[in-house]
């Protein structure tokens, strides 16, 4: 009968070890009775960037990334994106379940009562720089919100988390759409609390001089579904980021400003723009050939095109594809769309894509809509950190009802100098450090 462990021999003793393996994974910690001698401090596994560490138990998002699925709490990404709202999948990510009707009606009472932000926060906006990038305002302006509710450091107590959980599900997007009016010079427009999650958003950043802003209803779904498809991705940079700072019992106003730092960087929330980027610069479906000539001669990548773990066609561009059919249907449709069509059709059918399992990535399409709803590409990373805010929170409050963990804190490998002896300043040579 199948044995759930793994023997170890030490090559260095010729010890023999048995450790148990559950979910397809040894516990580090039970590396570390492997010694060569009492003194010795014990085995550690050494992982650089995580490639092949599990962090902590979830039940949140699930990926397989041979197979390209995707699922939140059990249900298939492409299944919530058709059928439900982003607060609906909100409520699902943070509670585990579905709501019923009565409960989605309260929820989105709930948080559309959260939207407002304390007039204080205006003022602190005003103090950006006319050209302050929005990520850098978001970033700020999420953790000042400390500032204002200083009680969300009560994070033992589920009833307060919860209250500042709804807060920053309501507040984000009007603080997203601060930062655009900032950067763009016009006057902040203050919540609609009639409108959905949505449409008031698409209201803070586009309502002029009308009475009342009204969403183009295909484009208000178009964006509902994108944060649907944005609002957890398990493990990722920023989620990390979440947990580990949240793992110090920090309050989840600087936790969330920590984890939407780390979206901030190119290599994790940026490469749509590039995407967008390079489709202008191939400029219509003529050059497209020409343009995968230089990919596969390596002179340049494919944006938007491959994955760490998606080895397959990422669920989510599936859904984006249909998704920015139906946007342009309603804007008109844009050549980019016809340019990035033609270079997915060419680079599934060639043999060093085929080779490589490169297929398109969440970035691929969702730059093109982006633009075509309106939005700068300076935009596109704060209109991620919108919908994965509530990823970020569900995983946080996983974390804090988790018993086997406790504050991050990773081990190093120490490579550098033993004990040196001091030497007085004044008896100290010339010595070959490094050019600063
Ligand atoms: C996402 C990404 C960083 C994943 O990288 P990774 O898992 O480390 O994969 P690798 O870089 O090892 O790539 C494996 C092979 O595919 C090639 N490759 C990967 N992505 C490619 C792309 N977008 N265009 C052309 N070739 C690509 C690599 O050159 C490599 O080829 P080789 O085996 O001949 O050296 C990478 O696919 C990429 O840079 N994509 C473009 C940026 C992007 O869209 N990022 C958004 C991710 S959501």
């Amino acid at each position: 009968m199948a044995d759930n462990s793994l023997s170890i021999t030490d090559n260095r003793t010729g010890k023999a070890y048995k450790v148990a393996v559950e979910n397809g994974a040894i516990r580090a910690m039970d590396l570390r009775q492997i010694k060569t001698d009492a003194e010795d401090f014990g085995l550690m596994s050494y992982d650089p960037a995580f490639m092949n560490t599990a962090s902590c138990r979830s039940n949140i998002t699930y990926i397989d990334g041979d197979k390209g699925i995707l699922r939140y709490r059990g249900y298939p990404i492409e299944v919530l994106a058709e059928h439900c709202t982003f607060l609906e999948v909100a409520y699902l990510l943070l509670f585990g379940e579905l709501p019923n009707e009565k409960e989605l009606r309260n929820w989105v009472r709930e948080i559309t009562h959260h939207t407002m932000l304390h007039e204080n926060t205006k003022k602190f906006m005003e103090g950006f720089r006319y050209n302050a990038h929005p990520m850098a305002m978001f970033v700020s302006t999420v953790a000042a919100l400390l500032s204002v509710y200083p009680e969300a450091r009560n994070i033992h107590d589920a009833n307060n988390r919860l209250l500042q959980i709804k807060r920053l599900i309501g507040k984000v997007p009007s603080i997203a759409a601060m930062s655009y009016r900032h950067s763009v010079g016009f006057p902040y427009v203050y919540p609609d609390n009639d409108l959905s999650y949505t449409e008031n958003f698409m209201n803070m950043l586009w309502k002029m001089v009308e009475p009342k802003y009204v969403a183009h209803p295909a484009l208000s779904r178009a964006l509902d579904i994108l944060f649907i498809l944005h609002a957890d991705h398990e493990q990722n940079c920023g989620t990390n980021a979440m947990r580990s700072v949240g793992s110090a019992h920090t309050d989840p106003y600087l936790s969330t400003a920590a984890a939407a730092a780390a979206l901030a960087g190119p290599l994790h929330g940026g490469a749509n723009e590039e995407a967008l980027r390079m489709i202008d610069e191939i400029g219509s479906k003529d050059n497209v050939p020409a343009y995968i000539k230089r990919v596969k001669e390596g002179q340049v990548k494919l944006m938007g095109f491959g994955h760490r773990v998606y080895k397959n066609y990422d669920p989510r561009a599936k859904v984006i594809k249909w998704t920015a059919e139906q946007v342009f249907e309603a804007t008109g449709r844009n050549p980019k769309l016809d340019v990035a069509v033609e270079l997915e059709r060419i680079a599934l059918e060639d043999e060093y894509f085929v080779k490589r399992k490169l297929y398109p990535n969440v970035d691929f399409y969702s730059g093109i809509i982006y633009q075509a709803m309106g939005f700068r590409p300076e935009m596109f990373t704060v209109l991620f950190a919108i919908p994965r805010t509530v990823g970020w929170l569900a995983q946080w409050q996983e974390m804090l009802a988790d018993s086997e963990q406790k504050i991050a804190r990773p081990r190093q490998v120490y490579t550098g100098h033993g004990v040196r002896e001091f030497v007085p300043l004044a008896k100290r040579g010339a010595t070959a450090v490094p050019a600063r």
